[in-house]
């Protein structure tokens, strides 16, 4: 049954994920903290959170957050096995993440009618991604791969479709809107809005603090730009 602020059915994630344009990536080791941490993102205007399943608690904190909150769009991130992707999905993974490209996991996403976001460094890799049909893909590790120019380079035989971006991986509230001044850079993510040591601390109003900023430095670029091509 479809509840006041379940997020509706048919949402288009990458549409979503755009216009919020920050992707808090997590890793969480007490899922009782689930959904204080949740609560401290929507206080902030963050209403998306990547659990990487790094940690035990990782699939017991989606499952968490999907019932208690279902307003917030949660994925799996880190999503390494095929077992491990229809798990999450089963507990309420509304989107996947990787950190490289697997064509069987893509496969399985498809199935599972997921949206699947691998990772890519390489052309050959973005290629695949396109051929499977993925509207975005995760540029990492973004800042120690060459950073903008690097994927500026990577991605100009690209632009003819309409494949978006996310890099992530040593990007922070300093160098983020380097990123975000091209519209093909669809979000930015990262673990410095909450960090395993904001959680472990349950520090709640340092995790909102950094995430309001990072909202609003998202929402500096016009949504208009970011859906451009
Ligand atoms: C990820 O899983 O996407 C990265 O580990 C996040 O990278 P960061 O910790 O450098 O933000």
């Amino acid at each position: 049954m479809q509840r006041e602020n379940d997020l509706p059915d048919t949402i288009d994630i990458s549409k979503r994920i755009s216009e919020i344009g920050v992707v808090p990536v997590v890793l969480i080791d007490d899922s009782s903290k689930a959904v204080a941490l949740t609560d401290a993102l929507l206080e902030a205007g963050l209403p998306l959170v990547e659990i990487t399943l790094r940690t035990r608690s990782a699939m017991d904190s989606i499952e968490e957050i999907a019932r208690m909150r279902p307003e917030m769009l949660v994925g799996a991130g880190t999503v390494l096995f095929e077992r491990d992707a229809t798990r999450a999905v089963e507990a309420g993974a509304k989107f996947l993440v990787s950190p490289g490209i697997d064509p069987d996991m893509l496969k399985l996403a498809k199935k599972l009618k997921t949206q699947f976001i691998p990772g890519f460094m390489t052309p050959s890799e973005l290629a695949a991604a396109l051929k499977f049909g993925c509207q975005l893909a995760k540029f990492f590790p973004a800042e120690a791969n060459g950073g903008p120019s690097m994927l500026a380079s990577v991605c100009a035989p690209f632009l003819h479709t309409n494949i978006g971006f996310i890099p992530t991986g040593g990007i922070n509230l300093e160098n983020m809107m380097n990123w975000l001044r091209s519209p093909r850079i669809r979000a930015v993510g990262g673990s410095w809005i909450a960090s395993r040591a904001d959680i472990d601390g349950s520090d709640w109003a340092g995790i909102t603090r950094k995430a309001r900023v990072a909202v609003e430095l998202a929402n500096e670029r016009s949504n208009g730009d970011r859906h451009a091509r």
